[in-house]
């Protein structure tokens, strides 16, 4: 059994220090083997906030983590930089790398950078990095959960959300439905869900899920949805395979992450896998 932590939109520089202790306590108590920022890191990409995250992240001190930037990460007011050197105080703390892959036991994990400093806000996926994961998913070990990390979502919930969704998410999932992706982590909106994909697109030919992170520490809440973060439970030995993905939500009332949700899915292996 492994266990992989999603934290997202930290926002630091609005972290609130109650909410940065109590999810410290949560990792402790948990002991995830892999956890993953989803960007937004930051909430103006200045050197102070990466310092604090920096400290954040070597306060969590997980075997294994993955950072990637959100578009928040990337500075907006300084223009120069923005241009010139858009991940300059991002590298500076996390290294030079903005995507990367973890591969163990249990998982198969791809991140990738869907920010684009010339599109504000807004994140994009390239036709390469299309490619490249699904070519990496197929040489992926049947018995691993596959897992591909965007910024921005590539689902959500309602229309009123359609604008925040990440360019080229349709050729993404179609591609990685096929190669054997099974869930595609994001943040970005600030508000916690899990959608089965192939329930809303029906021309794709494998389950896959969308799992949303919300804010994890940082004041940007939206209202009637407190900070959260995911734990994602899978043991390759089950079968079939079924992964748990847990929502805990910060309660102000007891000053501690709470598991809220939790949904039980099974990962698709068709007919193309058989358990020895
Ligand atoms: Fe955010
Ligand atoms: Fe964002």
């Amino acid at each position: 059994m492994s266990l992989l932590l999603q934290i997202s939109d930290t926002h630091f520089g609005t972290e609130q220090a109650p909410v940065v202790e109590a999810l410290l306590q949560l990792a402790q108590r948990e002991r995830p083997s892999l956890c993953v920022l989803s960007g937004d890191i930051t909430q103006r990409a200045r050197r102070a906030q990466f310092d604090a995250a920096r400290a954040f992240v070597d306060r969590l001190a997980m075997p294994l983590q993955v950072v990637i930037p959100g578009n928040h990460d990337i500075p907006l007011f300084d223009v120069a930089t923005r241009v010139f050197a858009p991940y300059r105080h991002f590298r500076r703390v996390f290294g030079s790398a903005l995507e990367a892959e973890v591969s163990t036991a249990d998982f198969l994990l791809i991140a990738l950078n869907t920010t684009r400093p010339w599109r504000h806000k807004h994140g994009e996926i390239s036709i390469e990095q299309v490619r490249r994961v699904a070519e990496r998913l197929r040489r992926a070990d049947p018995a691993q959960l596959r897992i591909v990390v965007t910024h921005q979502p590539v689902a959500v919930p309602n229309a009123a959300e359609t604008n925040n969704l990440l360019r080229g998410r349709m050729a993404a999932l179609r591609e990685w439905s096929d190669a054997g992706a099974d869930l595609v982590l994001g943040g970005h909106i600030h508000l916690p869900y899990v959608l089965e994909l192939r329930q809303r697109f029906a021309d794709l030919r494998r389950r896959l899920w969308c799992v949303q992170a919300g804010t994890a520490v940082s004041s940007r809440i939206r209202a009637g949805v407190p900070n959260s973060v995911n734990l994602v439970r899978f043991d390759r030995a089950a079968w079939p395979l079924q992964c748990g993905v847990e929502r805990h939500d910060f309660n102000a009332v007891t000053g501690e992450f709470e598991c809220v949700e939790r949904h039980e899915l099974d990962p698709d292996r068709g007919a193309r896998t058989t358990q020895g």
